[in-house]
């Protein structure tokens, strides 16, 4: 094993830059050199790269985005791309590519096994916390904590007016954010996948009218209704129209959008990234197809394909927390 690719893709997570240096700590002590692509498979196709030294990821362990940049990358769904991408990879003489990203770059990467016979290697980094075979991505608990800073301080602009609030967080088509940061948070309502579907929304919002009424009776206080996004037909501004146009609900609404993105990783993140990133180089000696993850304290190993393919639904813990405690079930 004398040389290890690295690219960051699709969407970047907190925590990114400390799976780099990681993984560029490691293959120092083997003598193994690093070599960076930038903007995720993009960098592969147009032969974009850094070595990357000891001495640049060195102070980058608290730094969000990614220093490699990211991107998503069309041109790895067609046959044309896949086989420039491996060109890249062997004419850089690549004994193994370690791709740090969600399920799309991991499709990626498998689509790649056709063209190119190096190992390959992921390690989850995204914010939506959607892939099986670990417990926490990478970025997961960053962007917990900064919903859960944003929604504290919109709680109090909430007490204050008697407001009710319409909170997006983000996910994807995941409810891992919207349920960790409404039971943070404390919010009345939470309105994710899991609780709720198209057939269920007039039942869901007839509930909702109920408990924000019931509310206004018994205390005086804010409504927080946590909501997933791509949930509600015409998202947030859709549900602040149904409660007014039906039952003459107020509301205002606040998209938390890409600062759930950003930011500097928290501990959590930058350890878990660490102990992946150590794992995934010994894994590129001996392993391809296969993802790095942790599950109840242990760094292990998995198929790729599992990771991807498999549902990881919200903690069953998190539905009965939040049944009774918001809805006194
Ligand atoms: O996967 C991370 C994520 O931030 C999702 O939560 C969100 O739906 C999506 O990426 C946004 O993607 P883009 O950066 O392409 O707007």
């Amino acid at each position: 094993m004398k040389r290890i690719a690295i690219i960051t893709s699709g969407g970047d997570a907190p925590g990114m830059n400390a799976a780099i240096r990681s993984i560029v700590l490691s293959c120092h002590d083997e003598n193994i050199q690093c070599i960076g692509f930038y903007h995720g498979y993009n960098g592969l196709l147009n032969d974009e790269f850094s070595y990357l030294s000891v001495d640049l990821v060195a102070p980058i362990i608290q730094r969000g985005g990614t220093i490699l940049k990211s991107a998503r990358c069309k041109e790895m769904h067609q046959d044309a791309g896949l086989k420039q991408v491996a060109n890249t990879l062997t004419k850089h003489k690549i004994d193994a590519l370690i791709v740090i990203g969600g399920d799309g770059s991991f499709r990626g990467m498998m689509a790649l096994q056709t063209y190119w016979s190096g190992n390959l290697i992921g390690i989850p980094a995204t914010i939506d916390n959607d892939l099986a075979c670990t417990d926490k991505t990478i970025g997961f608990a960053s962007a917990i904590h900064t919903a859960t800073q944003a929604i504290d301080k919109i709680r109090d602009t909430a007490n204050a007016f008697e407001r009710v609030f319409i909170v997006e967080v983000m996910g994807r088509h995941s409810g891992h954010i919207a349920f960790n940061v409404g039971l943070a948070t404390g919010a009345e309502a939470i309105l994710s996948f899991e609780n709720c579907n198209i057939e269920s929304l007039d039942l869901v919002k007839n509930d909702l009218v109920t408990q924000i009424q019931s509310q206004k009776q018994a205390h005086q206080n804010g409504f927080v209704i946590v909501l997933a996004e791509n949930l509600w037909p015409n998202g947030p501004l859709g549900l602040q129209k149904d409660l007014q146009d039906t039952d003459n609900i107020e509301s205002a609404v606040c998209v938390l959008g890409y600062i759930q993105r950003g930011g500097s990783p928290c501990p959590e993140d930058r350890i878990l990234a660490t102990e992946l990133g150590i794992e995934a180089v010994k894994a590129a000696k001996d392993s391809t197809g296969v993802m790095i993850g942790k599950i109840a304290g242990q760094v292990t190993r998995h198929c790729i394909i599992r990771a991807t393919e498999q549902n990881k639904p919200v903690d069953q813990a998190l539905h009965s927390a939040y049944q009774q405690i918001c809805l006194g079930a």
